[in-house]
């Protein structure tokens, strides 16, 4: 069966920009004969060229559902709906391993620590190199000899090595250092080489987690632009996971906040950090430092640990932190709806009025 017959279309609903779209997704793990729900029917779509910011606490869920996108793991319920380069509409959910191979290299991820992802004991040359070594090995002896086709797409040495220099300068990488090893470079061009590393077989989307979150501010800050770049010249969509709002706020089209493995809130940007809907949004947005540092920051404590994903409270998840607290919120779980041109769960999501970002005091 050829790969067309096998990627099936489903789905043919989806609209035609959209380019990924989760569908009441959960994850559940069992460790130590305990269900942990880590994500919770989350829904989104991603439209090609946007970077969608998934933000939260620690142990929120966001790396969990990272990993259920680009298929690392198995979504416990959902679907995964993904628009190949080619045009066919997949479920990641429903796709076996064998077909997923054909459009793994569409989607790519980029982790945090970029030393412990580089093996120290390869030159940046073959790590920048290796995901084409693996999809497009040079011919053998045998079928250079016979001449013959084995079906399978080859890419020569030289072929190899020159794309890897086109994208080493691309990132900003200095080419005539590229057979040195990763120690010998600083915290900011390593992660340079693992966004080279994740650009060399033209994806179209990627998963950037917590990309900038161990690095510097001054880093942090050449690192994103070095991403927005990119993505207009290689026509790249995003989905740009971090603890940290104010690197989200910088890259992002749109945002959605997690709590406890929920999506609490999701909308555009800028009306998210200026006028946020969630009780849970307005305090992650108070601790975001501003730019001034005479500015005293009005900080809306987040009392008590992010409960356990294992035993969530009852009714909200958010209730045993939330200032705006009901009875209700105790006993009933809110859905997420509209509200005001954004998704929300929060029952008061109408009646409140929260405090966003102040932009005012930005630099
Ligand atoms: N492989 C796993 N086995 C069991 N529990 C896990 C596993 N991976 C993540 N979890 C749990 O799922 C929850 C969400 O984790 P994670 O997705 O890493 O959150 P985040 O990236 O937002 O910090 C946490 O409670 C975490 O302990
Ligand atoms: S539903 Fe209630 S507890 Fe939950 S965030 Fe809204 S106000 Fe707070
Ligand atoms: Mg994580």
């Amino acid at each position: 069966m050829s790969e067309k017959e096998r990627l099936t279309p489903v789905h043919a609903e989806l609209p035609e920009d959209v380019i990924l779209s989760v569908r009441h997704v959960s994850k559940n793990f069992t460790s130590k004969g305990v269900c942990v729900r880590a994500v919770s029917d989350v829904s989104f779509d991603v439209r090609k060229g946007e970077t969608i910011g998934i933000v939260g606490e620690s142990g929120c869920g966001k790396t969990t559902l990272g990993r259920c996108i680009v298929r690392a793991i198995d979504a416990s319920e959902g679907e995964v709906l993904y628009r190949t380069l080619s045009g066919e509409v997949v479920d990641f959910t429903k796709v076996d391993k064998e077909q997923m191979k054909g459009i793994r290299k569409e989607i790519q991820m980029i982790f945090q620590d970029p030393y412990s992802s580089l093996d120290p004991r390869m030159t940046v040359l073959d790590i920048i190199g290796e995901p084409i070594q693996a999809n497009y090995p040079p011919k053998s002896l045998l079928h250079r000899l016979l001449g013959k086709d084995d079906g399978k797409e080859h890419m020569s040495k030289d072929e190899r090595e020159a794309l890897v220099k086109d994208i080493a300068a691309k990132v900003g990488l200095n080419t005539t250092y590229l057979m040195r090893y990763p120690h010998a470079f600083s915290g900011g061009q390593r992660q340079r080489i693992g966004i080279a590393r994740a650009l060399i077989l033209k994806p179209q989307l990627i998963v950037c987690d917590e990309a900038v979150s161990a690095l510097d501010v001054s880093i942090q800050a050449q690192i994103i632009n070095l991403l927005r770049d990119l993505q207009k010249e290689l026509d790249l969509t995003y989905l740009f996971i971090s603890h940290d709002l104010s690197v989200v706020e910088h890259i992002s089209d749109k945002v959605g906040v997690m709590y406890l493995g929920r999506m609490v809130e999701f909308g555009e940007t800028e009306k998210l950090f200026a006028s946020p809907k969630h009780p849970y949004t307005e305090a992650l947005l108070s601790a975001v430092p501003v730019a001034d540092p005479d500015v005293e920051m009005d900080r809306i404590p987040l009392t008590g640990e992010i409960p356990n994903p294992a035993n969530p409270p009852s009714g909200c998840y958010f209730h045993e932190r939330c200032r705006y607290c009901t009875q209700r919120c105790m006993e009933e779980a809110p859905a997420l709806r509209e509200v005001d041109g954004r998704m929300v769960a929060c029952h008061l999501a109408e009646e409140l009025s929260l405090r966003g970002f102040d932009y005012s005091q930005e630099a």
